[in-house]
């Protein structure tokens, strides 16, 4: 029920701006900006009809090319309930994930522990000849 009432507020907040005495519990939802929120709502919606939300945010895709694949694939799947419209705001959402996801990553390619993560290794683009 608290979901529900969360992805409403968050629905919400695109018009008011504002969604006063609502605390997320969600670790995702909480680390997103308020500019991207309403987008975040729509992927929220979408994307985890068929499987959690973690199977594309854990992905570790964070190249635009990438996920245009992926929406437009999950876009086919039987019952997707995914609109033109619906991709595109998924995508903005994405984009902003995936710049975040990356700045994550090569913080933790500064890491002083030296547990660095093989440059090689940072997803997709990385990995191209
Ligand atoms: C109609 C059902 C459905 C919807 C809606 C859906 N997916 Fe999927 N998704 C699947 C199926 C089926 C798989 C494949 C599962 C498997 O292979 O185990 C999958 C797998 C994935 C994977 C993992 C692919 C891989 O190779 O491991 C990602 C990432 C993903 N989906 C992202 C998304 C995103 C982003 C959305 C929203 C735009 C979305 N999905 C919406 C059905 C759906």
């Amino acid at each position: 029920m608290r979901a529900i009432v969360l992805l409403l507020c968050v629905a919400g907040a695109a018009t008011l701006l504002a969604c006063p005495g609502e605390r997320s519990t969600e670790p995702e939802a909480a680390s997103v900006p308020p500019d991207v929120r309403a987008d975040y709502a729509v992927f929220a919606v979408r994307c985890s009809k068929c499987h959690s939300l973690a199977r594309p945010l854990n992905s570790g895709i964070d190249d635009d090319g990438y996920w245009k694949t992926y929406v437009a694939k999950m876009r086919r799947q039987p019952g997707s309930g995914i609109s033109a419209d619906d991709s595109v705001a998924i995508l903005r959402f994405l984009h902003a994930f995936s710049l975040d996801l990356r700045r994550r990553k090569s913080q933790s390619l500064e890491a002083p522990d030296g547990s660095a993560v093989d440059p090689g290794a940072q997803g997709p683009s990385g990995r191209l000849p």
